[in-house]
């Protein structure tokens, strides 16, 4: 932002013969601090509330008193093209409250704190609303020790590790124990936390018997369902009545049993026995298993598993954001994880995996990369799998599983790493500056694919990894509450209107 961009202007003046009384009553019509003292249009000085003081406390008539003995002789100007924060520095290094604004010798404006508090979206204390960017970007709501995302490093992180260098190196369970407890478990942590949930992936009587009559919707539908069904079966309490280790338990057992759901759903819709959980079987590797009723190779349990680290949380993103609000009003957890479901339903976060795979179909191969891609930006389409809202570099999350598609293997993988190095191509010349590079959903598809997923079922793969997200912000939230209650700006017709009264009542 530039100076011309917050100044005020015309800018208010005097001359210096004038009375310091008649530039104090220019200062209040004007409701300013300060006058720009100016002779034969050239700056010679500037009047401020504070030499009113220093005037008024030496008893000074201002009737009697010329500007030119109370003012600031020859003060520093700025330009109107220097950068807002020249402006703040030269105000705030001399403690200045109001500076000129000159161009060449014209006088052209008056910058002052007040205005630079304005761009900076600031308000003196005591005036309650601050307006937010729409969308909430870039405003910071809470406070958190779980992670957060770095767009332009294109880094994020779970606590203090990078959450790819966990992918790399560690399980989902010690992942889940590490954003439960803040550090990583040693050996024999490891291995109870482990054993512990495991225990826990079997359904509610009562909800593994409505499921087969709801489990022909859509299947985050079903999962916001059932996860209703799921806290009621279990008497699910306000968070408020309960202790938060009675919480930290109801928040395994979910996350425990949320692959149990989809996969149980899953098989229903199509027509398929149920495959009961096996506590002998990693989470991942027991999620392929109920979903398919083979035991998967170590090798595709391990990508799963991988994958389910990378999208287990990514800062506080629409649905986590959401999860906070409602645990925020101290319901219990199944209802910040319905509410978490309901909103990554939605197009614009949970997006559709699926999609980059459509896309790789409807190309055909390799060879037609370029013409089709071109074509398709030329029509101004948008790419399945490409650009990101936060990441304006590569996202750490496609860089990670690009890695562990082309360790899996297969014909898809070597056609989508072809079609990626020509779609960059293609947006950097058709779509310069952008910066668009492949996003999560563009890997997650083929890695999900490899390991005999079906497209139906990325998304909710993708609710899995992240209700343990959204269970340890809740966890996180209810630690440090206060309600979430923002405000909104009535821009409708000024009210109170007086109420016409009904029909009935104009003509009795
Ligand atoms: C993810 C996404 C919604 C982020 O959008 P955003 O940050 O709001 O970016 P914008 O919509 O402002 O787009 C900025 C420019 O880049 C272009 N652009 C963004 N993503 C593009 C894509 N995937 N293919 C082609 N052009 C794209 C837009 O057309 C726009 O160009 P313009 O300046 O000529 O109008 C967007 O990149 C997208 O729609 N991607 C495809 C869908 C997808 O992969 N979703 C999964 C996200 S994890």
């Amino acid at each position: 932002m530039l100076v011309r961009d917050l100044m005020s202007w015309p800018a208010v003046t005097c001359g210096p013969g004038n009375t310091v009384a008649s530039a104090a009553g220019r200062m209040r019509e004007a409701e300013i601090g300060s006058v720009v003292v100016t002779d034969d249009e050239k700056v010679v000085g500037i009047l401020t509330e504070r030499d009113l003081l220093r005037a008024a406390a030496a008893g000074a008539d201002p009737s009697g008193e010329v500007v030119s003995f109370w003012m600031t002789a020859n003060p520093e100007v700025l330009g109107p093209d220097e950068d807002a924060a020249t402006a703040w520095t030269s105000l705030t290094h001399h403690r200045y409250r109001h500076l000129p604004v000159v161009e060449g010798q014209e006088l052209v404006g008056v910058v002052s704190i007040r205005d630079l508090l304005a761009a900076a979206r600031l308000r003196p204390a005591g005036e309650h609303a601050i307006d937010a960017p729409k969308g909430l970007e870039g405003v910071v709501v809470a406070t958190t020790t779980i992670g957060d995302v770095r767009g332009r490093e294109g880094f994020y992180h779970y606590r203090q590790y990078s959450a790819v260098d966990l992918a790399a190196a560690r399980t989902f369970e010690d992942v889940w124990y590490l954003l439960l407890e803040g550090e990583l478990p040693g050996a024999e942590a490891a291995r109870t936390f482990a054993a512990d949930v495991r225990q826990l992936r079997s359904l509610p009587e009562g909800l593994a018997r409505v499921l087969p009559s709801i489990a022909g919707g859509a299947p985050l539908d079903v999962l916001r369902t059932a996860v209703s069904i799921f806290g009621s079966e279990l008497g699910w309490r306000p968070v408020s009545d309960d202790d938060p280790a009675t919480v930290r338990e109801e928040a395994l057992r979910l996350s425990a049993a949320v692959p149990t759901i989809l996969t149980a759903a899953h098989r229903l819709r199509n027509g398929l026995e149920v495959v009961e959980p096996r506590d002998d079987l990693s989470f991942a590797a027991n999620y392929l298993w109920m979903m398919t009723g083979k035991e998967p190779t170590p090798e595709h349990a391990r990508a799963i598993d991988q994958y389910l680290i990378i999208a287990t949380d990514h800062g506080f993103n629409a649905s986590t954001f959401t999860a906070r609000v409602i645990t925020s009003t101290q319901a219990d957890l199944a209802a910040s994880i319905c509410g978490a479901v309901g909103a990554l339903s939605g197009p614009l976060h949970g997006g559709a995996p699926s999609r980059a795979l459509d896309m790789l179909d409807a190309i055909g191969g390799a060879a037609n990369a370029e013409a089709w891609l071109r074509s398709a930006v030329e029509r101004n389409e948008r790419l399945m799998g490409f650009g990101h809202r936060v990441y304006k570099t590569e996202d750490p999350r496609s860089t990670f599983l690009r890695g562990v598609a082309q360790s899996l293997g297969g014909p898809l993988v070597g056609e989508a790493m072809e079609v990626e190095r020509t779609a960059v191509r293609v947006l950097a010349e058709l779509k310069p500056g952008r910066e668009l590079y492949t996003n999560v959903e563009f890997y997650a598809g083929v890695v999900m694919n490899s390991c005999g997923i079906p497209r139906e079922m990325f998304t909710p793969t993708f609710a899995a990894a992240r209700t343990v997200g959204w269970t340890v912000n809740v966890l996180e939230q209810m630690s440090d509450n206060r309600l979430i209650r923002p405000t909104a700006r009535y821009v409708g017709p000024p009210p109170p209107q007086p109420v016409p009264p009904t029909e009935r009542a104009r003509s009795a």
